[in-house]
């Protein structure tokens, strides 16, 4: 499985990009404006960082407002993926888009049809969120076993892209649910690598090396 991150704050882009763990990166409306910034500014900035897919989203909500805001999207730069939400006009706006041979990631899926009709429709990513589905009482996880089972045994090329991560057990659970991908805020990927036995270990290794040179 590899790492997206879920952000647009350049700052944490940077120091994950660093890493060497950054396939690509998700971004929201509602982190865009988290940001206070320019949106095609920020999107740019992104591209100058990861050399992976980037998804950006459409604000429209017809499918030719989608489809031209998802061309002037994608005239930015080659890696940048639209994100189009998952309805009837989303669905003829990926199918659009496809045939500009321009690549989308559906968003806000949570059902197993959803996925499937996506990918139908031509998308080159879905976006099932666990963590909103966990949030009302339901399993996201089996959400993403489910739409990984469908897409294996009807050789479905899709990728998944875990999103709405909340936790490092969430994406431990992903993982072994077969998802292709995990989209994972700054924080959750920075609890990712901590471990208190880690951190105790450096501590006893270092300790008895300075005993040792004494
Ligand atoms: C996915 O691409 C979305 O940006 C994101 O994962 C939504 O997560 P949230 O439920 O924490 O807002």
């Amino acid at each position: 499985m590899k790492f997206f991150i879920d952000t647009a704050n350049i700052e944490e882009i940077r120091k994950a990009s660093e890493w060497g763990i950054l396939s690509g990166v998700t971004t929201n409306p509602s982190l865009i404006a988290k940001e206070g910034r320019d949106f095609i500014e920020v999107i740019k900035e992104i591209t100058s960082i990861v050399d992976g897919p980037i998804s950006a989203e459409v604000i429209g909500l017809k499918t030719d407002e989608m489809v031209k805001e998802g061309e002037q999207l994608a005239s930015l730069h080659k890696n940048i993926v639209i994100k189009i939400p998952m309805t009837v006009e989303g669905l003829k706006a990926v199918h659009a888009l496809k045939q500009k041979n321009i690549k989308t990631n559906v968003t806000l899926i949570f059902s197993a049809n959803q996925a499937l009709m996506a990918a139908r429709a031509g998308a080159s990513y879905v976006s099932p969120f666990a963590g909103r589905l966990d949030d009302i009482g339901y399993d996201g996880i089996s959400l993403i076993e489910d739409i990984h089972q469908i897409f294996a045994y009807h050789g479905i090329e899709t990728e998944i892209i875990a999103a709405s991560i909340r936790h490092p057990m969430h994406v431990t659970q992903s993982a072994k649910a077969g998802s292709d991908i995990a989209t994972v805020p700054y924080k959750v990927l920075e609890q990712m690598i901590k471990h208190p036995l880690t951190d105790i270990g450096i501590e006893k290794f270092l300790a008895d090396w300075n005993k040792a040179q004494k």
